[in-house]
């Protein structure tokens, strides 16, 4: 099929009545509500990329024998639209999940997906949920595009069938009561990531790997686990499904370089950016456990914070591990993570200006 063929609409007609839908989005926290239609494209071995539509959102029969329930060929996406004062509708930097959605294709053996039909399946999906936008103030249309491998057969191999699909959901703060500064578990047993591995990749089975740490940090009393290193446990590298940055007493920036083993994320892309263009000094360098433990203590790093976009820019308060505790500056939000916080979202949200052309406007 032309990736530039319209996708089939086809309108849910039982959709959630105004009254009953107004409820759900006045505080709709993460994860929980979502809309009235989805999107969904197929890909075959011998059709290719067919089947583009926008339907009512249902449930999914999949036959029990399903590539992706044995063997996780699944693939996922995270990105947000944002209802603007004057009304509009923007994404932020579609092109770049579209593109990070192939790699991710590519990493996992699937076929890829046209950026033309990855955007465009989103555009047609929210035009279509546009009364989804949360009324509460911070809110966001989350878009969840994903795929699948739907090939009935127990062999393993790349499947020879696939399913893409989109989601939106009402999306307030990932954040129980709003953003506030997190607690870490420094992971000393599990990793996320190894070279030649996935960690660069958003595919479902990173996720399921990083429960069990994510579990241990939540006994240990703290709100969220960071990974290190696979090699030599030493090397910080992101979160569970954050990246991380460090701020120093000198006004110099810093978050772990792309090696392969954490995910590209765009917000840390944005952010590397928007310190740039401010003049800051930025450092995509490893940084060690010891060092930020020890910069922490004697001054040098005032602040640090995770970022993304389900959870945007969130400071970093505490940090433990198993026998050792530090708090980060005085444990609240600092003055350079709360301008990052409040810069990035003024651009997605058309309240300043938007100098690399990220928003993405929705007719
Ligand atoms: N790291 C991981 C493991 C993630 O799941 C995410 C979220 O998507 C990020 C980092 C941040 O990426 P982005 O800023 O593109 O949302
Ligand atoms: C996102 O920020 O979009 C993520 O994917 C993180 C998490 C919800 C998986």
């Amino acid at each position: 099929m032309s990736t530039r063929a319209p996708f089939v609409f086809e309108p849910n007609s039982a959709p959630v009545p105004a009254s009953e839908r107004a409820g759900r989005i006045a505080d709709p926290a993460f994860g929980r509500v979502f809309t009235d239609h989805m999107a969904m494209v197929r890909w075959s071995d011998d059709k290719g990329w067919h089947d583009a539509k926008i339907t009512a959102r249902t449930t999914l029969t999949v036959d029990p024998a399903t590539a992706v329930l044995h063997y996780a060929q699944e693939i996922f996406e995270g990105l947000k639209a944002y209802r603007h004062d004057d009304g509009s509708i923007a994404l932020f930097r579609p092109a770049a999940n579209a593109a990070r959605f192939r790699d991710s294709a590519r990493r996992m053996a699937m076929p890829e997906l046209p950026d033309d039909l990855f955007i465009g399946s989103i555009e047609a999906l929210v035009k279509a949920d546009a009364d989804w936008f949360p009324s509460v103030e911070g809110g966001s249309l989350y878009l969840r595009p994903f795929m699948i491998a739907s090939e009935v057969f127990l062999g393993v191999k790349p499947a020879g069938e696939y399913l893409f699909m989109v989601l939106a959901s009402s999306a307030g703060s990932y954040w129980k009561g709003g953003v506030r500064p997190v607690s870490l578990w420094v992971s000393h047993d599990y990793s996320r990531a190894a070279p030649g591995g996935t960690g660069a990749a958003k595919c479902g089975g990173n996720y399921a790997t990083s429960l069990v740490a994510q579990q241990e940090a939540i006994r240990r009393g703290c709100d969220q686990v960071v990974f290190l290193d696979a090699t030599e446990r030493r090397w910080i590298e992101e979160l569970g499904g954050m990246n991380i940055f460090f701020v120093f007493e000198d006004g110099s920036i810093q978050t772990p370089p792309l090696t392969g083993t954490i995910l590209p994320g765009i917000t840390r892309d944005s952010i590397l950016q928007m310190a740039r263009d401010a003049g800051l000094t930025v450092r995509e360098e490893l940084y060690s456990i010891d060092q930020w433990r020890a910069d922490a203590e004697s001054g040098r790093l005032t602040e640090s914070f995770a970022c993304g976009t389900a959870a945007v820019v969130t400071p970093i308060g505490k940090v433990a591990g198993p026998d050792y505790a530090f708090t980060i500056g005085t444990g609240g939000t600092g003055q350079t993570t709360q301008r990052f916080l409040d810069a990035l979202t003024a651009v997605q949200r058309g309240r300043a200006p938007d100098p690399h052309n990220w928003l993405h406007p929705i007719a």
